[in-house]
């Protein structure tokens, strides 16, 4: 089954609303493709005018982070009918700079992923291994854990509709990517972990992503093999190389 590319640029805690709309204008000839899924996960602030500001082209926009209650006393939090209402399409959920700044573990993570599915979004699920797990050569056995946990209690059906990023976190932000036979071998060993939790169809459905520090340089390598969907790019998704990597 040809899966659709998903192209997703992580703007992380970088642009303010102005500087926003100014890299969608920068952008917007740039990563037209009617063959890639292009998704904008932008901070929550600039989530309006983003919107804004992509109406009419072919760019999909995605929020960071949110919250599993719909409404509350939850101070400093947005939830899905907020996300929903302005216009957010995908949300990544699971972030290593979410899990390890920001203390969220598997238990939240795997309610986050049912509630976006509940509310109509669709998730970005992250997982990935850190350096110290690289070495130990337990990466495998990690990144199975995660999946396992994160998708405790998801349908098939969500699952098709899902897309996993595996980011190995020795490579984000860091400038060193993995190489495309790492990066496949993660990915090719997700799908065959869906294979085994649900069906072929679910695995074969599936799309995944690999982020940390992708480029316009690695990404047609990183994309050309057959268990990598698409990509989540962080500092690279902020400048005009975006466009490069949409149409690698
Ligand atoms: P990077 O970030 O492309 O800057 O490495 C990727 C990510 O964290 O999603």
């Amino acid at each position: 089954m040809a899966r659709r590319r998903i192209i997703a640029g992580n703007w992380k805690m970088n642009k303010t609303p102005a500087e926003a709309v100014e890299l969608c204008n920068t952008l917007k000839d740039l990563v037209k493709n009617d063959n890639v899924d292009v998704v904008y996960c932008v901070p929550a602030i600039d989530i309006v005018p983003v919107v804004e500001a992509v109406k009419g082209t072919n760019v999909k926009v995605g929020a960071e982070n949110f919250y599993i209650e719909d409404k509350g006393a939850f101070t400093g939090e947005i939830s899905a009918p907020m996300l929903k209402e302005a216009g957010v399409e995908y949300i990544i959920i699971g972030h290593s700079e979410r899990r390890d700044i920001f203390g969220e573990n598997d238990i939240l993570i795997n309610a986050k992923v049912k509630k976006a599915f509940a509310s109509g979004l669709k998730p970005i699920l992250c997982c990935g291994e850190s350096l110290a797990l690289r070495k130990a050569g337990t990466y495998k056995e990690w990144i199975a854990r995660q999946i396992k946990w994160d998708l405790d209690g998801v349908t098939a059906d969500q699952v098709k509709n899902l897309v996993i990023a595996y980011e190995p976190i020795w490579a984000i932000g860091t400038g060193e990517t993995a190489t495309s036979d790492q990066a496949e071998e993660v990915c090719k060993m997700i799908r065959e972990i869906i294979g085994q939790m649900y069906d072929a169809a679910t695995a074969d459905a599936v799309r995944i992503q690999y982020g940390g520090s992708m480029n316009a340089g690695n990404a047609a390598e990183l994309l050309s093999k057959d268990n990598i969907d698409g990509g989540l790019i962080g500092g690279a998704s902020l400048k005009p190389d975006f466009g490069q990597i949409v149409n690698a």
